[in-house]
């Protein structure tokens, strides 16, 4: 224990080159039957030196018999990481300026490609078909993504039927604006939201909603008081027309995940969606193959009621990756509908669903930050093996 302990100890913040140590990181060192657990306070670390701190803690302590495994832990003021509990309750809310954000309308001018401020990684979540589990799949990835100690935030840009507010449970949460006239996003289990169904009445006609949209993204991207972040998701409408093209034209979107069924009709346009992107210069991360199948819970028999591996197949077919499979499940379901979104519960962990949300974003990070790019592609690195995200 002594050994480890000063072995930790030489543990530094790449950035700042001060060990860890000496920046009060440290929040926890347990060694139990072998396996070490290690947890940091994070902020301010960025993803890439979150994993030149792993790689040290590894290689550093491996030559220790009494350590047969280790699970690094941490934490940030936004949030958590995977091992830890998340709160059942939603967060509160960032703590209200005085005025209540309004949006201004009208198209948006044909401005330049603009980073947006503190946002690391920008990703557009596209499906050419509506009703194909979208909004479900941003929702989860963005959770499983800050499970993995990522900052993350969702612009839900469906004007036509916004649905972050009802999967975090915010649906009467009005933003408010900073002083300087930023829009202050919503926070809900740890991931800051914006959404066009927190400025409208849902029972607003779906025919006012189109003129405002350019301007409206716009102010999304730049007008809200995001932070840091390391990925900020983009839930576009569903579609491949030009309201998708105008909305990802303003801002540098750094990869895609488009989401589809395994039927023929959701692929045909799911392929449309891809062709999209490709011509914007957008990479793509990959696709989802989402209702995979279902598991009946009462002969245990799997279901491929959409068709099998529809996704899996034109995915290998178009030389784009398959990201994971998500199957049909209840809780995923309600969980949305009751405001409790699925990954933020530890109870579902191991279930088919939580693993295959647990492999895809382990895969998108990695497409952005690859945990050991010398290594075989094959040979999933000692990181990824502990934290189950094997390719
Ligand atoms: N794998 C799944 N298992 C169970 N229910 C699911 C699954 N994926 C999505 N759903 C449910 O299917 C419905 C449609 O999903 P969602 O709203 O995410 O789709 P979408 O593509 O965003 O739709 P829209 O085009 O309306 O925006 C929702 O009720 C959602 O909870
Ligand atoms: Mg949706």
């Amino acid at each position: 224990m002594e050994k480890m302990k000063e072995l930790l100890d030489q543990i530094k913040n790449p950035q700042t080159n001060n060990t860890l140590t000496a920046e009060k990181r440290w929040q926890q060192i347990d060694l139990k039957d072998g396996i070490l657990t290690v947890q940091y306070q994070r902020d301010g670390i960025s993803p890439q030196d979150k994993r030149i701190i792993e790689t040290n803690i590894e290689e550093s302590l491996k030559g220790l018999e009494e350590v047969k495994e280790i699970i690094v832990k941490t934490t940030s003021s936004q949030s958590q990481d995977v091992f830890k509990a998340l709160d059942n309750q939603p967060k509160e809310a960032a703590k209200p300026a005085a005025q209540p954000a309004a949006l201004k309308t009208g198209h948006a001018p044909a401005a330049n490609k603009r980073p947006v401020p503190g946002v690391k990684k920008v990703i557009a979540v596209g499906s050419g078909k509506g009703g194909v589990g979208k909004s479900t799949v941003t929702a989860n990835l963005a959770l499983s993504l800050a499970n993995l100690g990522n900052k993350v935030g969702i612009i839900d840009a469906d004007i036509y039927g916004p649905s972050m507010p009802m999967i975090f449970g915010m649906r009467e949460g009005k933003p408010h604006a900073t002083e300087a006239k930023k829009i202050v996003p919503m926070e809900s289990y740890g991931i800051k939201f914006i959404s066009f169904g927190l400025f409208i009445n849902e029972n607003d006609p779906v025919i006012w909603r189109g003129p405002m949209l350019g301007g409206v993204l716009n102010q999304f991207l730049f007008d809200v008081d995001w932070g840091e972040l390391d990925y900020l998701l983009i839930d576009l409408p569903p579609g491949t027309g030009d309201i998708q093209l105008s909305m990802v034209q303003n801002t540098h979107v750094d990869g895609t995940v488009v989401i589809s069924t395994p039927q023929d009709i959701a692929l045909l346009d799911a392929t449309k969606g891809l062709e999209m992107f490709k011509k914007l210069n957008i990479p793509v991360i990959g696709m989802v193959e989402n209702m995979s199948s279902f598991i009946c819970t009462d002969c245990g028999k799997e279901h491929h009621i959409f068709g099998n591996a529809g996704v899996e197949k034109a995915s290998a077919k178009l030389g784009v990756n398959l990201l994971g499979k998500v199957p049909l499940e209840m809780e995923l379901r309600t969980g949305s509908d009751n405001g409790v979104p699925y990954m933020s519960q530890n109870q579902y962990e191991g279930r088919a669903v939580w693993n295959a949300f647990v492999e895809i974003a382990g895969k998108v990070d990695s497409f952005f930050y690859p945990v050991n790019p010398t290594a075989n592609d094959n040979k999933p690195g000692f990181f990824s093996k502990i934290l189950g995200l094997g390719k």
